[in-house]
Order: structure tokens, then C-alpha cells, then sequence
């Protein structure tokens, strides 16, 4: 499945390779001739709607891109490293609050490396082309739109936004710059995401109706239980900055170095992990978004003065579309799920069911007759054969299924992963000036939901949400 050279290869060989793969599974035969081609052997090495955007990188690829780093946390040194492995991209600054993160920037990527607390300075730069902003989620948006009207293409880490409101004011920049503007949820790259996507649209598990998320975690980490370093105080970190919107306090370490516990800063469970799973199924189903949330859950175990839950369960009512017909999604995030660990977006359809997981994908397929079942062994013999004559005669042909019905899809062995895919894309977005995959306002339709998935849990109510103009509704 891997070996994309048989993608090249002749009409020939292509079929006989097939039929060796159905052969594997048991289905070679008349059926097997007639699978459905999404479940081909040679997978669609990089899917159609990701080409669209790679297909140009080649005319542009050595034009140099100038960027810098705003928020040098954990998932902005991941986000710089990928972003430097792809080519001809130079990083000419760092930006955070906290000395230490410069002093690190500087250890990671050269003394030389000009660093400042202030953002604004960064954005000045003449020699800059894009930012990649991975700062707190209640900093997404000033930065991002101060650095577009800077004339500054934006990489913005997920959440979006932190407030709905905000996410409206992005998407007005981003239009009236015209400047590329990319939210990191790097699923919406993945290959694996691209092939569900596919399958989905050739009909493989049939009607979509109903689909389930799981993003379990048990570790002090999973649960944002943070390091503080231990020179952490008002003078190596901007506190006052740091608060910017948020409500006025004295220095607290937890509220900076731990900042996803709060409202204040952060988005919780919803913000955090559910934004990429509503990411995924939005790419693979093509949907806008939910139109109902109703969250429950609770501040169980991790009682450390955090004032957001450590375990949410949601669920996100879809109504039908022309991308889809009508399903429920249900989410749960537990922090003290056991000692397991669990991710997993699951699509469910009428003939079967697609299950993700970070690096895999497995579909089971399976057709489900309409007709009754047979429950007939306390039947006395004669109302047995009565039965069964008419149950043939009314259903002659319980329907077959066609094509394998358990099918795993890996990766390319090229494949670098789906942050390397999204910056690929991003980057190929600033060269090229095509739209990119995951602009504001599917940010903001990934992340929307979310919002009103945490207002659900601290109203206790179920809140609706527009999925076309991206409005939370009033409570009715
Ligand atoms: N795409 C993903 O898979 C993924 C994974 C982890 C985190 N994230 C997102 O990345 C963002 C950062 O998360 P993190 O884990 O790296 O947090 P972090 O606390 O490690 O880093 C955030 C950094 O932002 C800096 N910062 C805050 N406000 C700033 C400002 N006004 N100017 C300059 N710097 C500022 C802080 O000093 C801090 O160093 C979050 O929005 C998070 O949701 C995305």
C-alpha cells in the first residue's frame, strides 16, 4: 500500500497488484472486481484537495520567506523547527514575555538571533514576510491582526480565537489585507485525514450518521501541569503584557506558565483538544458545523485552583446540509482516564465505520440489511416454514456487501508528517497567494463550536450556534 510507483505503473499491473491486495483480504473474485475505487490498493498519494496548493510549490520554491517566532513556548520551537525544514525559509527573529525563552531561542537557533519582548518591534521589520503566532490563545488575535495590517502573513497556532467576536475581526483582516492567514490545526494537512475524506465521498461507509471523539489523556503533562522554571518572577517575565485583555492581577507564575487552566487565557478542554477534533471531521465530512452543543463534566482530579473542567463530554447535534445529512458528534476529554491514554475520531455510516487515530486509519465496512431479523426457534414448525416462505418472498436478496470489508490505510513512507504538510502549504499559500486549507473562517468554524461547547458546560444549558454566519444564538 505504501509504494507509490505502483500509482505510475501500467493499467496492467495496476489491476493485477489490486487483485493481489483483494486476494490478501479474501475478497479477489467477481465482488472484488466491482470495489468501490476508493478502497483501490494504491492510495491517492497526496489527495487531490491538498495538491491543489502543492501543485504550485515548484514554480516558487526557492523564493526566500522571512519569518519569525511570536510566543517561543513549547509549540512554537516545534512550530519554527518544522517550519525551517522546509525550503528556503529563513527565521530572522524571536519574540516572548519570559527572558528565559529568549535566552533559549538564542541557544537554539544562534546567538546572533535578534530577540524582544515586544511584538510590535518584530513587526516593524522591513526584511519580514509571515509571523508564526504560538502565543496564549487570548493573544491570537491582536497579534495575528496587528501583524497583517503590518503587512505580514500569519501562521496562527489553534485555538483560533479565544472569543467568538474575535474571530469575526480576524476574518475582516485577513479580507481586507488580503495577506495569507493559516490557523495551525495541522490535521486539516494530514494525509490521513485526506484518504477518510476521499473514502467518505466515494460512498465507502455509506450515509454518514453519527460520529464520536475521544482525546483521553493521564499524565501530569496531558493535564497541563507545566515545569515553572525556577527564576520565574516580574523581572524575567512581562507580567502586565501578558494580562492584556484579560482582568488585572498580581504576578501569579500558575497563570503564565500554566495558563490553560484559566479562563482567563486559555479555552479549555473544548479550546484546546476538541477544536481538533472538530478540525477533522469538518474536513473529511465537508461540514460548516454544528447547529446545538451540550456539555457536561466536571473538575474531578486535578483540584489544583484551575477554574476549567478536567474531564468534558460533549455533544454536537449537525443538522443536514448539501455536504451531509443530519448527525450527532459526541466528544469526551478525560484527564484521568485510567492509565490509557486515547485518541480517536470515529465516523459511523450506514455501511460501516472509519476510525482515526494520530497515524492510522481502518475501515470496517459493513452492509446492513433492512430487512427483519429471524427469530423464529420458538416458532412451532409449521408457522416456521410460513414464515420463512414470506420472509423470501418479501426479501429475496439481502444486500451484499461489495469490496473488502476491513481496509487500513499508512503512509507514503516519504510522508514527513502533517505539521510538515501544513507548513508546506502555508508556505506554498505566502509564495503563490492561493488559498490555503485552513483560513479564518474555518478557523473559526472549528473553533466556534467549542466556545459554545464551554458555555454549554458553565450555563448548563444547550447553546446554538449559526453555522453559516457563525453566530452563537440567543438562549431560547
Ligand atoms: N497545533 C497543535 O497541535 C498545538 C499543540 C500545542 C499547543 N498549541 C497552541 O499553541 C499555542 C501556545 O501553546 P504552548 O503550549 O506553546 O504554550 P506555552 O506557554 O509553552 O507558550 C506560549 C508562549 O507565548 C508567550 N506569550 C504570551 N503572550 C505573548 C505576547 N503578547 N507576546 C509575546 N509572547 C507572548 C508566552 O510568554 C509563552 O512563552 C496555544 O494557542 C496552543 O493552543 C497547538
Amino acid at each position: 500500500m505504501k509504494n507509490n510507483k505502483r500509482a505510475a505503473s501500467s493499467e496492467n499491473n495496476k489491476n493485477s497488484s489490486r487483485r493481489s491486495f483483494l486476494k490478501t483480504l479474501g475478497l479477489a473474485g467477481t465482488a472484488a472486481a466491482a470495489a468501490p475505487a476508493a478502497l483501490a490498493e494504491t492510495p491517492v498519494a497526496i489527495p487531490q484537495y491538498l495538491n491543489l496548493v502543492r501543485s504550485h510549490s515548484s514554480t516558487a520554491a526557492n523564493d526566500k520567506v522571512r519569518i519569525a517566532l511570536i510566543g517561543t513556548g513549547g509549540m512554537g520551537i516545534g512550530d519554527m523547527q518544522t517550519a525551517l525544514m522546509v525550503d528556503g525559509i529563513e527565521m530572522v527573529a524571536a519574540c516572548d514575555l519570559y527572558d528565559g525563552r529568549l535566552r533559549r531561542a538564542k541557544e537554539l537557533w544562534g546567538d546572533q538571533l535578534p530577540v524582544t519582548k515586544d511584538y510590535r518591534e518584530i513587526l516593524e521589520r522591513k526584511d519580514l514576510d509571515a509571523v508564526i503566532n504560538a502565543t496564549t490563545d487570548h493573544w491570537h488575535e491582536k497579534i495575528s491582526s496587528d501583524a497583517m495590517r503590518k503587512g505580514k502573513h500569519v501562521y496562527c497556532e489553534k485555538p483560533m480565537v479565544q472569543k467568538v467576536e474575535d474571530g469575526h475581526a480576524l476574518i475582516k483582516v485577513s479580507k481586507e489585507t488580503g495577506k495569507v492567514f493559516q490557523v495551525g490545526s495541522q490535521f486539516a494537512s494530514s494525509l490521513l485525514i485526506a484518504k477518510a475524506r476521499e473514502l467518505m465521498k466515494a460512498g465507502d461507509i455509506g450515509e454518514l450518521v453519527f460520529a464520536e471523539a475521544i482525546y483521553d489523556r493521564h499524565s501530569a503533562m496531558g493535564a497541563w501541569q507545566y515545569s515553572i522554571p525556577p527564576d520565574a518572577s516580574p523581572q524575567t517575565v512581562d507580567w502586565d503584557t501578558y494580562l492584556g485583555s484579560a482582568p488585572k492581577r498580581p504576578w501569579d507564575p500558575l497563570r503564565f506558565f500554566r495558563w490553560r487552566n484559566y479562563q482567563d487565557y486559555g479555552t479549555g478542554i473544548a479550546g484546546d483538544l476538541y477544536v481538533h477534533l472538530l478540525t477533522s471531521l469538518h474536513c473529511i465530512t465537508g461540514s460548516k458545523g454544528p447547529n446545538r452543543v451540550y456539555s457536561t463534566g466536571g473538575t474531578r482530579y486535578w483540584k489544583d485552583g484551575r477554574d476549567v473542567p478536567d474531564i468534558q463530554l460533549s455533544i454536537y447535534d449537525y443538522g443536514k446540509t448539501a455536504e451531509h445529512p443530519e448527525f450527532n458528534l459526541t466528544t469526551r476529554s478525560n484527564f484521568v482516564d485510567g492509565g490509557g491514554g486515547n485518541y480517536l475520531v470515529r465516523i459511523v455510516g450506514t455501511e460501516g465505520d472509519l476510525s482515526l487515530g494520530f497515524d492510522s486509519l481502518t475501515v470496517h465496512r459493513n452492509k446492513f440489511p433492512k430487512a427483519p431479523g429471524m427469530s423464529i426457534d420458538n416458532f412451532p414448525k409449521d408457522q416456521k416454514e410460513l414464515y420463512i416462505a414470506e420472509y423470501n418472498k418479501l426479501y429475496p436478496q439481502v444486500p451484499e456487501l461489495v469490496g473488502p470489508k476491513e481496509f487500513k490505510y499508512s503512509f507514503p513512507k516519504e510522508y514527513k508528517g502533517d505539521r510538515y504538510e501544513h507548513f508546506v502549504n502555508f508556505f506554498n499559500s505566502v509564495r503563490t497567494g492561493t488559498p490555503n486549507i485552513e483560513d479564518a473562517t474555518f478557523g473559526l468554524r472549528a473553533c466556534g463550536p467549542t466556545q459554545c461547547g464551554n458555555m454549554s458546560y458553565f450555563q448548563k444549558r444547550a447553546v446554538s450556534w449559526d453555522p453559516i454566519n457563525m453566530k452563537i444564538l440567543p438562549a431560547v
